[in-house]
């Protein structure tokens, strides 16, 4: 049997096709435009998110048996803001996980409302990219968008919708809304109060592995499927991504270095960071996690090179790195504010440290540095939770890189495995689609059979040492800078 999993991400989405093996027999990328109407602003069009996916699914399904496929399930880039009005048309463009408009919200919600109260509705405090401040700054702005809106989706939810005409969610990516009671997995009664929003504009909320439906007749044509492919609700991209790597059960921990960067740790037992720096959310297997996510990972190196350095041969950029551990250069990776773990959608980029004799080079290294210690510090959260993580698993575009892998490895201390494939949240798609249609009795025993280790890379001690003294100095940075970026903020 055939499963596809979908990873609606920011840059582009990716469609996998597995079969019950875990064989995966084709990888499809369709991209899709990302606007940025002022500065921190960050929107897309779900109609593009349909529509390339469709076309993807056709590339995808090109030469394979139909009559096999089973079930198609998603990894979505979490927090979006979709609103439909009583048609279901999308009222305006969704408002992205990365978007930085809402600063006065999430101030009204932490310090009017109040941290404590939030932490008891929903586990976790306001963040400028969780989807409810974005409520109240559509109701403060566009009080006619609000008033039209009949429901509330996140993006990968508004696929499911197109494909099988049910509004669901389900329970790892309702969590990062702030409407959500992460604890007991059902929606919070007083955050919708707080929102103004009402039961019956939210979706209904599944278990990531569970079926919500099977393909509309008119998608199953146009897509050449049989109608009784099942459609299963699927999880925000992390928690899917966690999957893809086997981050599942007590203790375990994954990183992605995707657009965003994060830092996943598996629970069986529900758990809040008291000073709610880290996420806690429910994860796809039917338990909880606990997260930290930066704003901007591969996309700084992506910004670095596409737009400032004007290449697109990666590779040749960092063969000319040379010493790790002794640049002196330093960079902020804050080029959409920042979420974990100093929640300041005003923070910025940075280089600081550079003489006559910086090179290209060092540059390039400061950036994918930066990324790996400011990753740094949500991992330095969850330790002093009394959390020990002594290995992790990655993915992500940036781990295909093994001098940014060898770089995290021993900015960290622990060994970093890797995953035969990378595509993270798309296979975690298609493991969730799996045990939807009972391939398997558990995401847990998907996850054990299904994920291919492919390789470690150990952290070095003279290397992880001289990081450290790296790291110490970074963590200053910001702090240095923090006045600064609230008065350069305009
Ligand atoms: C997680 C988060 C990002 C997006 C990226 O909280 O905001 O990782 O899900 O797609």
């Amino acid at each position: 049997m055939l499963y596809i999993g979908v990873d609606l991400g920011t840059s582009a989405v990716k469609l996998l096709l597995m079969d019950e093996r875990g064989t995966i027999h084709r990888v499809v990328s369709k991209e899709y435009p990302l606007f940025f109407p002022q500065p921190g602003w960050s929107e897309q069009r779900p109609e593009d998110w349909y529509e390339q996916t469709m076309a993807g699914l056709k590339e995808l399904l090109a030469d394979c048996d139909r009559s096999k496929v089973e079930g198609i399930s998603f990894g979505g880039q979490m927090h979006g803001l979709v609103i439909l009005d009583k048609d279901d048309q999308v009222i305006r463009p969704a408002i992205l996980w990365n978007d930085g408009r809402t600063g006065e919200e999430t101030d009204y919600l932490n310090q009017v409302i109040g941290k404590e109260k939030l932490s008891e509705y929903t586990g976790n405090i306001a963040f400028a990219g969780f989807t409810a401040p974005k409520i109240l700054w559509v109701k403060k702005h566009e009080p006619e968008h609000f008033a039209a809106i009949s429901k509330i989706m996140l993006p990968k939810d508004y696929l499911a919708y197109r494909l099988s005409g049910v509004h669901c969610t389900d329970v790892s990516d309702a969590s990062g809304m702030l409407l959500f009671d992460v604890k007991n997995r059902c929606w919070s009664k007083e955050m919708c109060e707080i929102c103004g929003v009402r039961e019956d504009q939210l979706a209904k909320v599944y278990e990531s592995y569970e079926v919500v439906g099977t393909l509309l007749p008119q998608v199953a044509q146009e897509l050449e499927l049989p109608e009784n492919v099942k459609v299963i609700a699927g999880a925000g991209d992390n928690a899917a991504a966690a999957v893809g790597t086997g981050t599942v059960g007590e203790g375990k921990c994954n990183i992605s270095l995707g657009t965003s960067g994060t830092i996943f740790i598996s629970s069986e037992h529900f758990c809040v960071d008291e000073n709610n720096a880290l996420h806690a959310f429910a994860h796809a297997d039917g338990k909880w996690h606990l997260m930290g996510c930066m704003l901007s990972a591969a996309s700084c190196n992506k910004w670095w090179m596409d737009d400032i350095l004007g290449t697109s041969d990666y590779g040749a950029e960092q063969a000319a790195i040379r010493d790790l551990g002794e640049n002196r250069v330093f960079f902020l990776p804050y080029l959409m504010g920042e979420r974990s773990p100093h929640n300041n959608p005003n923070a910025r980029g940075t280089f600081i440290g550079m003489t006559m004799d910086t090179a290209r080079a060092d540059m390039t290294q400061a950036v994918l540095e930066g990324v790996a210690f400011a990753l740094r510090d949500s991992f330095e959260v969850a330790k002093s939770l009394g959390l020990r993580i002594e290995k992790t698993r990655i993915c992500g575009g940036g781990a295909k890189s093994p001098l940014w892998r060898k770089i995290m490895a021993n900015v960290l201390n622990i060994p970093v495995e890797q995953i035969e494939s990378e595509e993270g949240p798309g296979l975690g798609g298609a493991i969730l689609a799996a045990v939807g249609c009972g391939a398997f009795a558990s995401v847990e025993e998907a996850a054990e059979k299904l994920v291919r280790p492919a390789g470690v890379e150990m952290p070095d001690a003279s290397l992880a040492a001289k990081y450290e003294a790296r790291y110490q100095q970074f963590r200053q940075i910001y702090p240095a800078c923090r006045q600064l970026f609230d008065e350069l903020v305009f």
